[in-house]
């Protein structure tokens, strides 16, 4: 499993619903984990790992606390207003800039064990938490960024592009 970058086309396409977690779905879950951590992320979502499913895994920063697996999650309310924050993406190597979110969400999912759980969440988990259900609508945090952080990316975006048609004509 490695995490696949920007303009993979995976990242761009709403992912299919579980629907209901098999072996299978927990095997590859658990591996997302230790490599989200490699990658030094908080979050990543199954189209990140070449995966077409909706699925995350996400950290809430808190000391001691393990990355929670959200399956087939649905956000149930957005409030607290938007502040702005710097964000990165693991699919976008080097690529920052600042988004507006949502300061509380609340998120209804189910577990590895098919069991529903709700989640509430404020500052950067909940931003954590918008950014990676977007991954699963195929909707990219570049696309929310601040257009002047946007253009103060160009070239790095441009680099991503040239580097994956390099990779597809090299396969
Ligand atoms: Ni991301």
């Amino acid at each position: 499993m490695r995490v696949v970058h920007y303009p993979d086309p995976i990242l761009l396409k709403p992912a299919p619903l579980v629907g209901r977690v098999t072996d299978e779905v927990r095997k590859k879950a658990a591996e997302m984990i230790p490599l989200m951590h490699l990658e030094d992320g908080i979050g990543l979502a199954a189209p990140q790992v070449g995966w077409a499913a909706r699925l995350l895994v996400a950290w809430d920063g808190e000391e001691g606390t393990e990355p929670m697996v959200l399956v087939d999650p649905e956000i149930l309310e957005k409030g607290g207003g938007f502040e702005d924050g710097n964000e990165g993406c693991l699919s976008f190597p080097g690529i920052f800039g600042t988004v507006a979110r949502y300061q509380t969400v609340r998120v209804r999912a189910m577990n590895l064990d098919n069991q529903p759980f709700e989640v509430s969440a404020e500052g950067l988990f909940a931003r954590v938490l918008q950014h990676e259900i977007d991954h699963l609508d195929g909707v990219l945090f570049v696309t929310r960024m601040k257009p002047a952080d946007r253009a103060a990316n160009k070239a790095k975006l441009e680099e991503l592009v040239a580097r994956f048609e390099r990779r597809s004509t090299d396969t």
